[in-house]
């Protein structure tokens, strides 16, 4: 993970080499997050400008380089104020390299430079808007789209403050972040903020600190008013900060640490520490900015896409690698997952393993429930979140409970999390929108990190939730040898999806015409097992959701105990028959169909002529591991609900009677 330390002193004489010994001793107590390059940035001796040093490798070969930049005498004059930023990288978007190390910067003035650890999954969106307004890019970041917003809104809001253009720049973005911007143009101030990425700032004062607004226990500050912003008063004016991504950094200074919250954002000026929590409200005096901004962005997700739902088919090649990026490391076959690597050895305690969810969350369970029954050799159980609390299902404090949730707002799986939360389960939450009430309200959990999902009917949320949960079953078998083969051959296939799904996509023109054949019927059966159960639910439901006509997912197994009776030459059957352990089984239940007249269209792998010669109407889809197939089988699925949709006219962005997140029971 990305390290961020950052130092200000006020009124405080230090020389720039002291601050540059102070940023780089920071970075050394950050070193155990692992990183892969390291940057600082000061100000110039002349004060106008900011100088930057960056360098691929250890810290070491950082303080090397700023011995060999700044170690002239006009380094060692005292400075009373002055703000220095530094950064450990660890190589998320783009290759580790000085251009792509932090501090990024805003132009080649560096008129605003920030370090940022966490991922914006927005920032394709944010590049174009910036691109069309003449910004050229030098890195592979995302995080210097941040530093180049920051910067246009600077440039077409001149009045703004520092902590204005930071709070307008941090609304624009997706993601989980945390950030420390300086600027030439403020100098002796920083802005810091963070949205589900750890940050803190320490105070450190001669004597102690006037606290009559807000009493500082250590570590944690005592709950705000309802108001927006909340000021330190000092009793002196000498103060020195210290911005960094854990107290490891900080504590060797300064006990006094004030831990930011989501939304949160810190700004020092003149000495004085303001935080403020992000205005959502209209009442923001630049609350229209904002909104035309947002659209602006907005318009630009949709990008040359019809609808956002079908932008977001053709974005999972990204979304999953946005999923996987910064947690699997593919040349060493390790996975490390921040948000909860903490509970590891308690989830291992554990007596069951719950997955909870609605729809297609739900179906992302089922989904993965033989891999994590393998990996974790655990009980694992899925339920949909109604029903659960429906039978009042029994709780126990060694249970481990996974809350499933695009939005993280889907009433029957928050009031699912307060029932086990309060018979003392693990909490663990698996969500796409940082600082919802499920993400707030769980003891620890994984960002899926698809980038918003603007359509109602979820597609690569259910991809992105697909690999985290194989991602959690991987870390759980890290240390059971008779398993690391296994293990070795699903993180290679992870590491082939994004261009397998790729190859998918390319059948689209083909799903559209299959589509042509569907969408004047009333109903279509899906049929598979194993590995593919899951997918037959949620390609069922996307049917159902997105072109209102009838669809069943049904257990293949299950075909001779009831629906086969649905099957003739007029019901449309569609079968997914892959090559893995099942597939004598679900070659059966083909015959089955076949010799009812019924005439399935079949999903199967590249070049499976047996399998391929039961039906005129197959799409190949390239062949992976047994566990990840579904990732693959699922987007002809979404691509034929879609075509259908637009054959039928309907609005597939805002199919009716539905809502993107169901907030009531
Ligand atoms: C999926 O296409 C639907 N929009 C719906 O089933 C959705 O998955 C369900 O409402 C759960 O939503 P959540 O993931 O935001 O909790």
């Amino acid at each position: 993970m990305c390290g961020i330390f950052a130092y200000l002193n006020y009124l405080t004489p230090k020389s720039r080499q002291e601050v540059l010994d102070l940023l780089v001793t920071g970075l050394k107590r950050l070193e155990y997050r692992g990183y892969d390059s390291t940057g600082v940035a000061i100000d110039s001796p002349d004060n106008k400008n900011i100088v930057m040093v960056k360098r691929t490798g250890k810290v070491k070969v950082l303080e090397d380089a700023i011995q060999e930049h700044f170690s002239g005498v006009e380094y060692s004059e005292p400075v009373l104020t002055h703000i220095g930023i530094a950064h450990t990288r660890w190589a998320t978007h783009g290759v580790p390299c000085e251009r792509n190390s932090h501090p990024q910067r805003s132009d080649e003035t560096n008129g605003f430079v920030v370090v940022h650890n966490g991922i914006i999954t927005n920032y394709n969106d944010v590049k174009t808007f910036l691109s069309k307004r003449g910004y050229e890019f030098e890195s592979d970041t995302d995080t210097e789209v941040f530093a180049k917003l920051v910067h246009h809104l600077w440039k077409t809001h001149p009045t703004y403050s520092f902590r204005e253009l930071v709070e307008q720049a941090i609304q624009q973005l997706e993601g989980a972040f945390a950030v420390a911007v300086k600027s030439k143009y403020f100098p002796g101030e920083c802005v810091a903020s963070r949205r589900s990425s750890p940050l803190l700032v320490g105070i450190k004062t001669k004597t102690r600190l006037a606290t009559d607004h807000i009493p500082i226990l250590y570590g944690k500050v005592i709950p705000r008013s309802d108001s927006t912003s909340e000021f330190m008063p000092m009793e002196e004016k000498e103060v020195e900060y210290f911005f960094a991504s854990d107290a490891s950094a900080v504590i060797e200074h300064t006990n006094r640490v004030i831990y930011l919250e989501d939304d949160d954002v810190a700004a020092v000026r003149d000495g004085t520490l303001s935080i403020h929590r992000l205005k959502k409200s209209l009442d923001d005096p630049h609350a229209r900015e904002i909104t035309t901004l947002k659209m602006e962005i907005q318009q630009i997700m949709k990008g040359n896409y019809d609808y956002f739902m079908q932008k977001e088919i053709f974005e999972q090649p990204e979304s999953v690698v946005n999923t996987m990026r910064g947690r699997v490391r593919f040349d060493g076959n390790s996975i490390v997952l921040g948000g909860i690597k903490d509970y590891i050895p308690e989830i291992k305690r554990c007596r069951r393993l719950m997955l909870i969810g609605c729809g297609t969350s739900y179906h992302s369970a089922v989904a993965t429930r033989q891999l994590l029954e393998e990996l974790t050799e655990l009980p694992v159980i899925v339920e949909l979140a109604s029903d659960f609390l429906d039978r009042n299902t029994p709780i126990f404090r060694d249970d481990v409970c996974f809350f499933i949730s695009q939005s993280g707002e889907t009433a029957d799986t928050l009031m699912a999390l307060r029932y086990c939360k309060q018979r003392g389960a693990l909490i663990v939450g698996i969500t796409n929108t940082v600082g919802s009430s499920i993400c707030r309200e769980s003891h620890c959990g994984v960002h899926i990190n698809a980038g918003p999902e603007i359509g109602v009917a979820s597609t690569k949320a259910y991809t992105s939730q697909f690999i985290s949960l194989v991602m959690f079953a991987l870390v759980m078998s890290e240390d059971r040898l008779s398993l690391q083969q296994r293990r070795l051959e699903i993180m290679q296939a992870l590491s082939k999806l994004a261009d397998q799904i790729r190859a998918v996509l390319k059948l689209d023109s083909k799903v559209k015409e299959l589509a042509r054949d569907l969408y004047q019927h009333k109903s279509l059966l899906i049929m598979g097992r194993g590995y593919n159960f899951a997918t037959c639910l949620e390609g069922a439901l996307k049917v159902k959701e997105l072109t209102y006509m009838h669809s069943e997912g049904i257990m293949a197994g299950e075909l001779k105990h009831g629906p086969l009776a649905l099957v003739d030459d007029s019901m449309p059957v569609l079968m997914i028959v892959l090559r893995d352990p099942v597939y004598v089984k679900c070659m059966n239940a083909l015959q089955q169909v076949t010799s009812r007249k019924g005439c399935p269209i079949i999903i199967c792998e590249e070049g499976d002529e047996e399998t391929k010669a039961f039906s005129s109407r197959h799409l190949e889809i390239p062949r992976t591991v047994d566990c990840l197939q579904g990732i693959l089988t699922v987007i002809p699925m979404q691509l034929l609900s879609y075509h259908i949709a637009v054959l039928r006219g309907c609005d597939v962005d805002c199919p009716r009677n539905l809502a993107k997140s169901v907030t009531v029971e």
